[in-house]
């Protein structure tokens, strides 16, 4: 902290300043209003990237007012609140999908067109026949656009490419990507490439010789696979997730999306950090899920393009499951970045309420990452992400297409302002 000369930012006239501490202190479940942790007539310093202090105006400590260099902010009125962390994404890809989602739309399944060699094997040629430099420019722009909608943290998985080369490249493109902080996540796990028999002989090529190197380069802290009926098999997964905690990964799942398959049981039994979809959960899972430290990753733009359920957000939740959402950004099932239409499909499809929208969005998310100590929440200490809206929160995941106008500061530097 600044005590005698200080570098620091004072964000002062806040209107409305929701902390999320109330959410932070309740680790993202059992959400309600009162946990936003709403203050008025607010301020927050921020010194260098860390909250240094966050209150009511009134109350801000005269040695504060007074400190030497403290730059003041004048906020307007706006709305602040916690970056939003954007847990999923497949933002690393080349081409697009468009015509496989028109095939889909007249009614032939995401299955038949992935066993016919479609789907994620077509992405993938195009993305292993993408150079380094275009993969970054390309995805780039989706994380600018990301960052306008107010994300500070992102993750990014690879998963396109899906053999050793062109999986490092993938991992190298997320390295280079500016602006908000970014998360890596290896999936080469999701589907099987052309150069393999079986799904088995895939996860032993990859646990011998992709993760190794991708822990050593430390491309990925993180390792993510696809348990579903057609793709990736329970038991094998399991031993290969076992495998990834051994060199020091963390796992996830992309669990009961379009069967209910067992990935997110494998999740509960091995301590994933995150169970992602879970629309297929039933009453057993979400008992399971809720007495773990698994966190629910919903995706519901991914249910709304590709016809099915969503998942059952309001048992889950009651049962004291802790929830994240997210845009599942990718070319076949999620085309869209719009984390606007997420919340909207959370609030109108799921029964979220808006707190329980706005918390899984930050807390829920950052839990989800496991970088809730340092996100999620505006609290002394913690990463100063933090966004301000000319709109009062209730307008939050309201209206699509339409973003509010806002202030973007990551790890204490203003990074997008509709302004300029
Ligand atoms: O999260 N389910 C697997 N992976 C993606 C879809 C990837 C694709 O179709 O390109 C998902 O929905
Ligand atoms: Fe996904």
């Amino acid at each position: 902290m600044c005590l005698n000369k200080c570098m620091g930012i004072l964000l002062k006239n806040i209107s409305t300043l929701l902390t999320l501490q109330g959410a932070a202190a309740k680790s993202g479940r059992h959400i309600k209003e009162e946990d936003l942790g709403i203050l008025h007539q607010a301020s927050v310093i921020m010194d260098k990237d860390k909250i240094a202090w966050v209150g009511p105006h009134k109350k801000l400590p005269k040695e504060w007012a007074k400190k030497k260099g403290l730059r003041e902010l004048d906020m307007k009125g706006k709305t602040v609140l916690p970056g939003f962390v954007e847990c999923h994404t497949h933002l690393i890809f080349a081409g697009d999908r468009a015509a496989e989602f028109e095939m889909r739309n007249q009614g032939v399944s995401y299955q038949e067109i992935a066993a016919k060699g479609g789907g994620i094997l077509s992405t993938m040629k195009e993305t292993r026949s993408s150079s380094l430099k275009d993969l970054v420019a390309t995805g780039q722009k989706r994380v600018d656009h990301f960052l306008s909608q107010g994300v500070t943290t992102l993750e990014v998985k690879s998963g396109y490419a899906l053999n050793l080369k062109d999986e490092i490249k993938v991992l190298q493109a997320v390295q280079a990507l500016k602006g908000p902080r970014t998360v890596s996540t290896f999936l080469g796990a999701h589907a099987l490439p052309p150069e393999y028999k079986s799904y088995e002989e895939y996860l032993t090529f990859l646990s011998e010789k992709v993760l190794p190197v991708v822990a050593k380069k430390k491309l990925a802290r993180r390792v993510d696979v696809f348990i579903e009926k057609g793709f990736f098999p329970v038991e094998a997964s399991e031993r290969y997730l076992r495998r990834a905690q051994e060199l020091g990964f963390e796992v996830l799942i992309h669990a009961d999306q379009m069967s209910l398959s067992g990935g997110s049981d494998v999740a509960v039994r091995i301590g994933a950090l995150s169970g992602d979809h879970l629309l297929q959960v039933e009453e057993k899972e979400i008992r399971n899920l809720a007495k773990s430290e698994v966190t629910g990753v919903l995706l519901p733009t991914a249910d709304l393009y590709t016809k099915t359920k969503y998942p059952p957000a309001r048992a889950m939740i009651d049962a004291g499951v802790r929830v994240a959402l997210a845009t599942d950004f990718n070319p076949g099932t999620s085309p869209t970045q719009d984390l606007n239409l997420v919340g909207l499909l959370a609030r109108l499809e799921m029964k979220m309420s808006l707190p329980e929208v706005i918390a899984a969005y930050t807390v829920g998310a950052a839990h989800a990452l496991n970088l809730h100590k340092e996100v999620g929440s505006i609290e002394v200490g913690k990463s100063a992400d933090i966004i301000g809206i000319d709109q009062g929160w209730s307008c939050l995941f309201y209206s699509v297409g339409e973003a509010a106008e806002k202030v973007v500061f990551s790890r204490g530097k203003k990074v997008f302002d509709f302004l300029n």
